[in-house]
């Protein structure tokens, strides 16, 4: 059942293993705990390849954990079968990376509004509301663009206004400025921060992967995940 004071994301005591051909299984993650809760900004901080990109397809729903449980709003993943979980994702989450991820035959707008024409919304609806939300991120002008007319820094915004189109209550953005130049990266870092207060969605949670310690030191709270641990860091 759904409590409504449940975290929009929590995970407990979960553990990850990939199996590896030749040493038997790789673990990444271990008895790991977190609660993420509606407005919250949340950094991810880790090496690479300690399992920052795991961890947040195992948020996402994307991949099961061979232990322990992800719930959502208090729903357990575990008892949902995967034709629940991908009816649901779209509603509660949204997923944005470092390479766009656009795709490149459509424009805009087209890529923009898929997640909502692919949900049954009319094609009419989806583009107006679309086409707002990619105003609001300052591509007015860019619509009728394809990604190989955009910049990296308005191709991520695209990605973004596609993320954020249909309204989810978490935002998982894995390196999103990792191919972007520093000042650019900061622009749509800033973006990224502002997301959780704009057009009233205080109940929008942002957790993103980052290298960039002085990015992560403005959220909200940061999260080290190394040799399989997260580890809070205070203050
Ligand atoms: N599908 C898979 N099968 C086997 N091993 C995997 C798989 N995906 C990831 N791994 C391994 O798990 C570890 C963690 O990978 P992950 O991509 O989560 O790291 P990361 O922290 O996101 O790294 P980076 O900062 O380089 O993106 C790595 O050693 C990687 O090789
Ligand atoms: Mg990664």
């Amino acid at each position: 059942m759904t409590q409504p004071t449940a975290p929009i994301l929590a995970l407990k005591a979960v553990s990850h293993s990939y199996p590896e051909p030749s040493r038997g299984m790789l673990e990444v993650l271990k008895d790991a705990h977190l609660e993420i809760r509606a407005g919250e900004r949340v950094a991810i901080l880790g090496p690479s390849g300690s399992g920052k990109s795991t961890l947040l397809s195992i948020m996402a729903g994307l991949q099961r954990p061979t232990q322990g449980e992800v719930l959502w709003s208090g729903e357990s993943l575990s008892r949902l079968p995967e034709s629940a979980l991908s009816r649901l994702r779209p509603e509660k989450i949204a997923l944005v990376f470092q390479q766009f991820l656009l795709i490149p035959h459509l424009t805009a707008l087209e890529n923009a509004s898929l997640p909502l024409e692919l949900r049954g919304v009319a094609r009419h609806e989806a583009r107006t509301t679309a086409r707002a939300q990619l105003e609001e991120l300052g591509l007015g002008a860019r619509l009728d663009h394809f990604p190989r007319m955009l910049s990296g820094g308005e191709c991520q915004r695209v990605a973004i206004a596609r993320a954020m189109v249909a309204r989810p209550e978490l935002l998982l953005a894995d390196e999103p400025t990792g191919n972007l130049d520093p000042t650019t990266a900061t622009q749509i870092f800033e973006l990224l921060l502002s997301l959780p207060k704009i057009q009233g969605r205080s109940a929008c949670a942002l957790v993103l992967v980052t290298h960039n310690e002085e990015l992560a030191a403005r959220c909200d709270r940061r999260i080290r995940l190394a040799d399989r641990h997260l580890t809070e860091e205070r203050g």
